[in-house]
């Protein structure tokens, strides 16, 4: 065929392989408003739910009356705790060992919890339904101050574990106790504490915060009775879990769910755990005998549906007088809200907090983290990164600038003194982690020379000279954050959810014109997987990426995986794809040299096609043994070209980058302003340069989201405030700075193409960024530290108390 591209540069172009900036495939559809969402799943005769929410945080339930909403036109059924008791559903087991109240049962542990499920023939009838039921209460003392919980006269929240003493991660001391974990040394670093020259500590909250994406979270359900078999759609960023948690609490044959995740408008991890409202289109469906729909608005989204964050951490670090660390301890209270319902590997309570020594050679580290409940939502969940990492990293940056202002030393020089150089990895740190590989230094070298580091330095000092001669009210600063993630959970070794291992996984089928379909067991929510395992894969076996379909998120169709989320589709499922892309290679290998009658080690891979070595001429492509393997393979062989990959990794991998920030603040007003970002990221081997910078800029916003502005907070009365997008802060184009990114390429040396992942790096490593900037403006007058989120007011206030 004259079209055919015949140089191998022409059909490496062809390819769109790795490395390529291939325009988003599945954007066709999402631009031209057809994707397809849950919430665009319309079934005949389908009805609607809607949750009845308590007002009160704390309250014993005394009576509910059914009839007023009964008595709804067009409602269907009301359906209470007292219903799914038979049916042993009115608590849920989380995902941290913990059980969740599915409807509330004779008492409400926080606003707006879940107490009764209204079915109506449309959505308007159901929210009258709400509306109309009548439940009486008795109010009881809310807990809202986690630093409160475990006091001794602090009020029983958890009746129902009460006499629990032995939780699913240790003992309870308290009866709001949760768990107690540790990490690391403590001995080793009492010691280094005790011998060093300088010791710095610091209250850091990291306050309670929503991932708050744009699709909230729903689900349909349909049970059909004749075949007895269920199908759930709905936004879950794990669908194969889904399916397994729901046969266990449902006691339906695993085998007879269908769970399937469509199109799905950003999770950031508010999508990975099991809701009440999933759990009652189900029961929903199997009480009425009609598919049952429920879809979250958004007050309901940002108030009951997975919390992150709220974190308050004590961080210490130990050094010698030139600045060398020497140790560094952590305490953290975590407030879980009414029930543990966070999404971690089952053996990390407060997931990987302790990788918080970050970038730094600290030999010495010890991490306790304890649990407790409060009268708040439940969640807990990893928004934008991988199982508080977040926190970690915030820890780690922020107390290394409380160090470097102690000892009146440079951010970047304190940082270049402490890092884990690069003959170093594979590098273990004192808590316990292996680092793949980095080479710091020249990240830093980079992007300090890119943002002009010292000319920056002499404009800050220079303003600071204005403002305390009086010619200005202006302020500068600027914030370094050098962070390290741990992405790709995770080796089965350290990494399981509910006993199940974290692998992922990958099912190709070529077929005889050569096209393919590959199926994974991750789920994109915006990330563009279609796009980029295409890519693998047209790398790996020669077929061009626009003729391979990726599909994602249907447990009927897709091999079991454990889903997306902690960046770990591109370092676990990425790596199965490549693996079974060298399988259809293998095979391919033995039909060519069948076909080319010379044996297979004398064959050679050259783009997308086998050659006899020293006879390019002689070469047969992956297209033509693609249509061979239908007709004409050596004899034993079968035919057919498929592979499946179910990938363990033998670890994380371990992505950073050097992140840049500088802001100007008008101390009169506390107004902010970020005059410039820069981020250097590493995530080895770059699959498609275009979709990580799009991550990057979506990921720098959010973590500017985070630090600026977003703030889940409950009075004293546990009303909870920041409950809609008028008070939770959402960045538009309008707020949101301008991005500028770089990068350096260190693979992963065991990733078999050497990709780490990337998704959640810049929200990771952005937030003390913007945290340290906010922070160094203030830090020669008199200030060490001021809580996120740095609002105007908020900045203000910090100015006014430091007497600016
Ligand atoms: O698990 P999740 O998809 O959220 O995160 P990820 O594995 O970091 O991937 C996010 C997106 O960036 C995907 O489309 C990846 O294929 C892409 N990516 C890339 O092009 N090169 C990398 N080294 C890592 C991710």
């Amino acid at each position: 065929n004259d079209q055919t591209p015949v140089s191998a540069q022409e059909r490496e172009e062809k390819l769109e392989g790795i490395g390529c900036k291939r325009k988003r495939v599945e954007d066709v559809r999402f631009t031209q408003g057809k994707g397809n969402y849950v919430d665009d799943v319309k079934l005949p005769g389908m009805l609607f739910g809607d949750f009845y929410r308590s007002p009160y945080a704390h309250a014993r339930i005394k009576n509910i009356n059914k009839d007023s909403a009964l008595a709804v036109p067009g409602v269907v059924a009301v359906v209470t705790a007292e219903d799914l008791i038979p049916l042993n559903l009115h608590y849920m087991p989380t995902l941290a060992g913990d059980v969740q109240a599915v409807l509330a049962h004779e008492k409400v542990l926080f606003q707006n919890q879940e107490v009764a499920f209204i079915i109506a023939k449309d959505r308007y009838a159901a929210a009258d339904g709400v509306e109309a039921l009548e439940v009486e209460y008795e109010e009881l003392e809310p807990l809202v101050d986690p630093f409160k919980s475990m006091e001794p006269d602090a009020p029983l929240l958890r009746e129902d574990i009460k006499d629990k003493k032995e939780g699913a991660h240790g003992p309870r001391v308290h009866h709001n106790h949760i768990f107690t974990w540790t990490a690391g040394d403590k001995d080793a670093t009492e010691d280094a504490f005790s011998k060093a020259d300088v010791v710095v500590k610091e209250y850091l909250a990291h306050p309670r915060v929503h991932p708050c994406p744009l699709e909230t979270c729903c689900s349909v359900a349909n049970m059909d009775k004749i075949t007895g078999q269920l199908t759930l759609w709905g936004t879950f960023q794990a669908p194969h879990v889904v399916r397994t948690v729901a046969s266990l609490i449902a006691n339906i044959p695993e085998h007879k769910i269908r769970v399937i995740a469509p199109d799905i408008g950003g999770g950031f991890g508010n999508k990975v755990g099991v809701y009440p409202g999933y759990v009652m289109s189900v029961v929903g469906t199997i009480v009425a005998g009609a598919p049952v729909k429920w879809v979250e608005d958004r007050i309901e989204n940002l108030t009951t549906t997975a919390f992150a964050r709220d974190y308050h951490i004590t961080a210490e670090l130990a050094a010698t007088k030139d600045g060398k660390i020497l140790g560094m301890r952590s305490h953290v209270l975590a407030d879980h809200g009414a029930f543990d319902a966070c999404a971690d590997p089952t053996k990390f309570p407060a997931g990987l907090y302790h990788v918080c020594t970050g970038s730094y050679d600290i030999p010495s580290a010890f991490i306790q983290v304890d649990g407790v409940y409060t009268n708040k939502a439940p969640g807990g969940v990893a928004y934008r990164c991988s199982f508080r990492v977040t926190e970690a990293v915030y820890t780690i940056e922020r107390i290394i600038d409380v160090l470097a202002q102690k000892l009146d030393m440079d951010p970047a020089d304190i940082r270049k003194k402490n890092f884990v150089q690069p003959e170093q990895f594979p590098y273990t740190s004192a808590t316990g982690w292996e680092y793949d590989s980095g080479d710091y230094p020249t990240a830093m070298a980079k992007a300090m020379d890119a943002v002009g580091y010292d000319q920056l330095r002499q404009e800050q000092a220079q303003k600071l000279a204005d403002f305390k001669a009086g010619k200005s009210r202006q302020l500068m600063g600027i914030g370094i954050s050098f962070f390290t993630e741990i992405v790709g959970a995770g080796p089965s070794k350290n990494c399981d959810i509910l006993g199940i291992g974290m692998f992922d996984s990958c099912e190709i089928r070529v077929h005889p014109t050569g096209a393919a379909i590959a199926r994974l067991g991750t789920k994109s929510q915006g990330q563009g997987h279609e796009t980029t395992y295409a890519q693998i894969l047209a790398t790996e076996t020669g077929i061009p990426s626009d003729m391979i379909t990726i599909e994602e998120g249907d447990t009927d169709t897709a091999p079991y995986g454990l889903g997306t989320y902690g960046s770990r589709s591109t370092p676990v499922a990425g790596a199965a794809c490549a693996r079974a892309g060298r399988k259809i290679k293998q095979k391919a290998q033995l039909i060519a040299s069948h076909l080319l009658e010379v044996h297979h080690d004398d064959l050679e891979w050259n783009v997308d096609g086998f050659q006899v070595k020293g006879n390019p001429e002689k070469r047969k492509s992956m297209k033509e043994l693609a249509w061979a393997a239908y007709n004409n393979v050596p004899e034993g062989m079968e035919m057919g070209l498929e592979a499946v990959d179910y990938y363990d990794p033998p670890n994380f991998t371990y992505p950073y980058g050097a992140y840049f920030c500088v802001v100007d603040i008008d101390v009169d007003t506390g107004e902010s302003k970020i005059r410039r970002f820069y981020a250097l990221d590493d995530c080895g081997t770059r699959i498609n340069p275009m979709i990580i910078e799009g991550q990057i800029h979506g990921g720098l916003t959010e973590a500017f989201a985070v630090a600026m502005g977003q703030l889940i907070h409950y009075d004293e009365y546990g009303n909870v405030q920041g409950g809609s997008l008028m008070d939770f802060f959402l960045p538009t184009a309008v707020e949101t700075p301008h991005w500028e990114t770089d990068y350096t390429e260190v693979p992963s040396p065991h990733h078999p193409i050497g990709a780490k992942g990337v998704g959640e790096s810049p929200h990771v490593g952005g937030v003390p960024a913007f945290s340290n900037a906010v922070n160094d403006a203030f830090k020669k007058l008199g200030g060490v530290h001021t809580h996120m989120p740095h609002t105007s007011a908020n900045i203000w206030a910090y100015a006014q108390s430091l007497g600016l």
